[in-house]
């Protein structure tokens, strides 16, 4: 496994690769790995030649409020990790590499799908994630690229993203990965102490609750999402949304119908998570 820390060599390495016709695989991440990573990290090892992961925490991407100086990082741990997982290469650029000035005059914004969601509180985040993302695809110019549906606005973000600006790439989601407890793994549970990890189990719980409403036949998307708010503020977490949009248009939805996305964001001491669901329902 090499690790490559500038654009140039990590162009290079590109260039020899496609050159001898071989395809990359390429996940892209912020680092501090897990098991989240490794599911996406293996996919890719079996349906490519080469593999690449990026390690970079994206500063364009967090709100001035957040935790882009907090956010977790061990680049030695990382490698290992990869190292074990038969990663080829691991790109792992300084913010200085990516952004020599600082930050672009260019980016790649999004309208609409941003509305809702995370979206809707943090506001910049997509704009910074699909900058960051079209860059990396720049430069390591992937065949496929590995991306989590636990952030699925941001793999439904990307997958438009390419459509829309014709990337020649294929996005592969890849399912959440859980604890044992449905806790879906996340670089930010570092955050939890032992007895907030147990609280936070409440978010796949909640989404457990909306997935056996709908199938009772509640299709109210209020009624849900407001019940299980009132769980989740019960166990004591501090909810910033619990949301029923549409799979395609991330949009709102009154009545749960077709594909959807149950989604929430919660606080769980100051640790911000994530979940969702995705439903077919009839
Ligand atoms: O999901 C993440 O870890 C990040 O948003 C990504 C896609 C690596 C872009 O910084």
């Amino acid at each position: 496994m090499r690790l490559i820390t500038t654009i140039e060599e990590m162009r290079e390495v590109v260039h020899d690769l496609k050159k001898s016709g071989k395809t990359i695989g390429f996940v892209p991440t912020m680092g501090y790995l897990h098991a989240g990573h490794a599911t996406p990290i293996d996919r890719a090892r079996t349906e490519n030649d080469v593999v690449v992961v990026s390690i970079f925490v994206n500063p364009l991407q967090f709100g001035p409020q957040e935790d882009y100086a907090s956010y977790p990082r061990d680049l030695e741990r990382d490698s290992a990790i990869c190292q074990e997982h038969g990663v080829d290469f691991v790109f792992a650029p300084s913010s200085n590499v990516m952004y020599p000035k600082g930050t672009v005059d260019v980016f790649v914004d999004v309208r609409r799908l941003d509305q809702n969601l995370c979206g809707r509180f943090r506001p910049g985040h997509f704009r910074g994630v699909l900058t960051v993302v079209m860059k990396l695809f720049n430069i390591v110019q992937p065949d496929r690229a590995y991306f989590g549906m636990k952030d699925i606005q941001q793999l439904r973000i990307i997958e438009e993203m390419v459509n829309d600006l014709n990337w020649p790439v294929q996005i592969v989601a890849v399912p959440t990965v859980r604890e044992d407890s449905g806790l879906a793994m996340s670089s930010r549970n570092t955050y939890l102490s032992e007895e907030e990890r147990k609280t936070a189990t409440a978010i796949y719980q909640s989404l457990q609750m909306a997935r056996q409403l709908i199938e009772a036949g509640e299709r109210d998307a209020s009624a849900i999402c407001d019940k299980c708010i009132e769980f989740l503020e019960r166990v004591g977490l501090r909810v910033q949304y619990f949301q029923v949009v549409d799979y395609d248009s991330l949009q709102l939805l009154r009545t749960v119908s077709g594909k959807v996305i149950v989604g929430v964001a919660a606080f769980v001491g100051k640790a911000r998570l994530i979940d969702n669901v995705v439903l077919e329902v009839s």
